[in-house]
């Protein structure tokens, strides 16, 4: 399974990177708008940080000006994806972009079908909004099976971004139900890979170490 960030915090980004867990970034226009950064200033900064797929997504709301803004945003750096909205456009700009060799993730995935037609329209991600969906009463966790049930149904190449993760348990329910990846924000990587029992242990063997040290002295 992969690791995405979700974030344009470049200090975060830097700092989770040098674990050597970070398979890629994703944006979206709230998120760069939290930096208060020039928009291809900070889409080029992480590109250069991570090797692997950053989402810069777009804002217009037609398929033509999607497509317009993503053969300028490709330009950026190689690594860039383009992240569209699961509208009608956003099906037809994907299309095109596809055929254009421009990997694309669609965003904002709430149904089987909407995951079905993004892949079908030849999107390289699709993103599926966990905590939006629970928000509604219906499993996030629910909806990333099914799309994987679907996906290897028919032998699509898409991949699964398990996104608007919110807490731990998206993370790991998201990989037993085989999202291809995970995107998570900064504040929750922390929550992934600590325990209070590993502290417990940790400082219960230093102490028993010492001990020991001071019976040899
Ligand atoms: O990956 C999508 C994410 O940025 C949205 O998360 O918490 O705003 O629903 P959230």
């Amino acid at each position: 399974m992969k690791f995405f960030l979700d974030t344009a915090d470049v200090t975060a980004i830097k700092k989770i990177n040098a674990l050597g867990l970070v398979d890629g970034v994703t944006t979206n226009p709230t998120i760069i708008a939290k930096e208060g950064r020039v928009f291809e200033e900070v889409i080029k900064e992480i590109c250069s940080i991570v090797d692997g797929p950053v989402s810069a997504e777009v804002t217009s709301l037609e398929a033509d000006g999607m497509v317009a803004e993503a053969k300028e945003i490709v330009q950026w750096a190689e690594n860039i994806v383009i992240k569209i909205p699961m509208t009608e456009e956003g099906l037809k700009a994907t299309n095109e972009l596809s055929k254009l060799g421009i990997k694309t993730n669609v965003t904002l995935i709430f149904s089987v079908a909407q995951g079905l037609l993004a892949a079908k329209a030849g999107a390289t991600f699709i993103s599926p909004f966990l905590g939006r969906l629970d928000d509604t009463g219906t499993s996030g966790i629910e909806l990333v099976a099914k799309l994987r049930e679907v996906l290897d149904t028919y032998g699509f190449s898409t991949e699964i971004i398990a996104a608007s993760v919110r807490i731990s348990e998206h993370v790991e329910k998201a990989s037993l139900v085989g999202a291809h990846i995970a995107t998570v924000p900064p504040s929750l990587y922390q929550t992934l890979w600590s325990h209070p029992l590993t502290d417990k242990g940790i400082a219960q063997f230093m102490a028993d170490w010492e001990s020991f040290q001071g019976g040899n002295k």
